[in-house]
């Protein structure tokens, strides 16, 4: 049965000015609508920074509600009757363990995986979801690599909407059952890329709300949230570095444009942060864009551990490279066996289970300090951006347990024993 909340409209403010067509620059209305008529450019929503700044300064956002709401005067809806299960202010720790291990003496780890379903896509489904209440659907859906699905079926159970979401079949069981629990799961046959493609010829005569199809200029803007929050939680500052997971490439692009906007904004002084692309070698078609000196990634088959960066045909691989060029940032491909390697890493010196995308980040930073591309006392911080209980198939073979009997005896023989060997 669907019951639906009490819940007055969502609102947008006046800031937001338009969507705008991120190649030839042509505005349209704010409808749920994606790519430019004229160019085939994506569509990203443009805001009036001078009414923002008026609206907006350190102080109104620290009197703001400790989620991402609090940052509204920058997203494209209100807070006003947001949905919202706690999206936001997560930790941001200091790293000193791993820090001393990689000999780095100012890092950070952003810590997303304590989201409400455990990941970063909570950002941008709250406000996705908000959005699909404005616009009067009943429907919310998506295709994804997994994350995306446990917060689209959780925000739409929130919302009171009809939710349907679509996942490669061979995902991780937790990524499958953390979203079967809120509401309906569609398992296809076919990789992301096959996905995405079946969700696109679904929408176009199905009145749903897309998450990252036909509401996808809205709902990446959510990830603009986690710069926000490291700039606030670092004192009102940027870092020098940030390295990312990257999929898709939507939350490296808008990580960046959120910087930028604080700096335009003046709520920091500036914002010259070296983006980092971190990507597994079994699909890694935006970083190796990178290293090969290439403007456009060319798409992939995936073939990796990490499921959840499983993205073969980028739509924002090109922002990502070229953010990455332009702020003197890089790109490293991670050995798949070096993946397990990062969450665990993670795991023995900071005390955070992260999942496989968490493992690639740790793993690409380890190989910035020992390229030097990292100083030692350079601020940086690495995007934990989704936990590792959902991503155990991973850990299976690597990490071990012992059974014993209950009694001391087997203790001392198996355990003692084990500890001495
Ligand atoms: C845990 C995690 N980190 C990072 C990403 C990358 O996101 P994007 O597609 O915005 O590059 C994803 C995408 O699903 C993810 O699940
Ligand atoms: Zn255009």
């Amino acid at each position: 049965m669907q019951l639906l909340p009490m819940r007055g409209p969502a609102k947008t403010l006046p800031n937001v000015q338009s969507l705008r067509c991120k190649e030839c620059g042509r505005d349209y209305p704010l409808e749920p609508i994606y790519v430019c008529d004229f160019c085939f450019g994506p569509l990203e929503v443009a805001y009036d920074y001078d009414a923002a700044a008026k609206n907006m300064s350190r102080e109104s956002i620290q009197d703001g509600p400790p989620t991402i709401w609090r940052y509204d005067q920058l997203l494209p809806v209100s807070r006003e009757n947001a949905v919202d299960i706690g999206a936001g202010m997560t930790p941001l720790l200091k790293a000193d363990n791993l820090g001393r291990e990689l000999g780095l003496n100012n890092l950070w780890i952003k810590n997303d995986a304590a989201n409400p379903t455990h990941s970063f896509k909570d950002r941008v489904v709250s406000v996705a979801a908000t959005k699909a209440l404005e616009f009067e659907f009943d429907t919310i859906a998506c295709a994804s690599t997994g994350n995306l699905a446990g917060a689209t079926a959780a925000h739409g159970a929130k919302a009171g909407m009809k939710t349907i979401v679509f996942l490669p079949a061979d995902l991780e069981r937790g990524k499958i059952l953390g979203a079967a629990i809120f509401g309906s799961v569609v398992l296809v046959n076919g990789n992301y890329d096959q996905v995405n493609r079946l969700c696109s010829e679904l929408g176009d005569d199905r009145h749903w709300a897309f998450v990252n199809i036909n509401m996808r200029p809205y709902y990446s803007e959510g990830s603009k949230s986690l710069s926000f929050e490291i700039a606030e939680q670092l004192g009102w500052h940027a870092p020098e570095h940030i390295i990312v997971p990257v999929a898709s490439g939507s939350l490296f692009t808008k990580v960046h444009k959120g910087l930028n906007e604080f700096a335009q904004l003046g709520i920091i002084d500036g914002a010259d942060t070296k983006m980092h692309i971190a990507q597994p070698a079994g699909c890694s078609p935006v970083a190796t864009a990178f290293v090969d000196g290439q403007t456009h990634p060319k798409p992939v088959i995936p073939d990796t551990i990490a499921k959840s960066l499983a993205i073969g045909s980028p739509a924002d691989g090109f922002y990502t490279v070229s953010i990455a060029n332009k702020t003197g940032g890089s790109a490293t491909i991670v050995p798949e066996d070096e993946v397990v390697e990062g969450m665990t890493l993670l795991a023995e010196t900071e005390g955070i289970f992260t999942e496989t995308a968490g493992g690639v980040v740790i793993s690409a930073l380890r190989r910035l300090v020992r390229e030097g591309a990292i100083g030692p006392d350079e601020e940086t911080v690495a995007l934990i951006t989704g936990t590792g209980l959902k991503t155990l198939e991973a850990i299976a073979d690597s990490v071990e347990t012992k059974t014993i009997e209950p009694n001391v005896q087997s203790f001392d023989e198996i355990v003692t024993k084990a500890a001495v060997s």
